[in-house]
């Protein structure tokens, strides 16, 4: 890899994936400015960044729009942009501001990449893929939606709108960007109050409360540590084959919610039991949801070797030590 650029802004840089992806800058020696309006964000996921830091790290509460106008921010040479309205939960129930949160800050994070001729990589998701029935899902596949009297098409929809907008961006105006598609990431410092179902099934075994599984429980996901995908974030964006490029990233290694639950309640020796419940008691009516969700991982493993290598027991141990109180996140890792 080629030198870290000197000053790097994290757009979400709060939140769980970003918190974790500001550690791995600090520890490459660069200058990290911060934009997070804390919606879902913590300050509190940066407190070990902080401790790394030293003067090398700002934090600004804005939306990124504010902070793009606003703010007396110097030139920055990366932009990582992953702040965004996140969790279907999120969604179903704030669906206007959702939408405009995603892709109106795209659009600032975008004029703000152009503005300091930065590198720009924007997080979009496995739900771009609507509900495509192809298995595993490849970045050149067709995306197939649900109509747009379901509210819960709008977060696909609108990150399919911030890669529209980024890719134009990169044939118009020269950007260079990258597109990452996420598909689940879990570790330390996810929250489940948005619906991200692994902190939630964990939460609820550490407590002694029933697990509970959306539906029958059969439909499938791959997991993938944040550990493993924050440093594949680096590499992705400053390898100059990505530029202009929409990679998946994730794991492909897939396991049924049942299964899921099954193996969090072994794995920290639960008394909890499971309980299936409705996708309509959760997000009401005509929910729908996919039955399998696999990435194909050949482009970026082509593009840079990634490879996952935390196993989820390992994830599933460290998440429920640190939520115990048992040991610090840095430890856990
Ligand atoms: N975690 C996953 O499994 C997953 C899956 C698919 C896509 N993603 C994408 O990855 C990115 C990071 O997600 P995450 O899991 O870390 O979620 P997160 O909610 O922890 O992080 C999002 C961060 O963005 C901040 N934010 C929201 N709106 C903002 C705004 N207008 N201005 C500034 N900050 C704002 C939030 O406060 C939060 O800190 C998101 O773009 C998300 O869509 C994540």
């Amino acid at each position: 890899m080629n030198p870290i650029p000197q000053h790097i802004l994290v757009t979400g840089g709060a939140g769980f994936i970003g918190s974790h992806l500001v550690e791995q800058l600090l520890a490459l020696g660069a200058q990290v400015t911060v934009v997070d309006d804390l919606s879902t964000g913590d300050e509190t996921n940066l407190v070990y960044a902080k401790q790394m830091a030293g003067d090398r790290l700002q934090f600004i509460r804005a939306t990124v729009s504010n902070a793009l106008v606003k703010s007396n921010i110097p030139r920055c040479h990366e932009v990582y942009h992953l702040a965004a309205a996140v969790g279907v939960r999120l969604i179903v129930e704030r669906a206007s501001q959702s939408i405009e949160t995603n892709v109106l800050e795209t659009s600032a994070a975008i004029r703000w990449a152009l503005r300091d001729g930065a590198k720009l990589l924007v997080a979009s998701s496995s739900e771009v893929y609507g509900k495509g029935v192809r298995v595993p899902f490849m970045e050149s596949d067709d995306v197939v939606f649900g109509p747009t009297t379901s509210s819960r098409w709008s977060y696909g929809y609108s990150k399919a709108l911030d890669e529209f907008l980024t890719l134009a961006a990169v044939t118009e105006s020269n950007l260079q960007a990258v597109i990452v598609r996420f598909f689940n990431t879990v570790g330390p410092r996810q929250k489940g109050e948005w619906g991200m179902v692994l902190p939630r099934f964990i939460q609820a075994a550490l407590a002694g409360n029933p697990l509970e599984v959306h539906g029958d429980g059969s439909q499938q996901r791959c997991f993938c540590d944040v550990r493993d995908v924050a440093p594949a974030l680096i590499q992705l964006l400053r390898s100059p084959q990505c530029i202009g490029r929409v990679l998946n990233m994730g794991s492909d290694e897939m396991i049924s919610m049942r299964e899921l639950a099954e193996r969090v309640i072994r794995n920290t020796g639960s008394t909890s039991r499971i309980q299936n419940v409705s996708y309509e008691q959760v997000f009401g009516k005509g929910f729908e949801d996919l039955k399998v969700r696999q990435p194909s991982l050949q482009r970026i493993r082509d593009a840079i070797g990634f490879a996952p290598r935390i196993s989820l027991d390992t994830t599933i141990t460290d998440i429920a030590a640190v939520l115990r109180g048992a040991r610090t996140e840095e430890r856990a890792a």
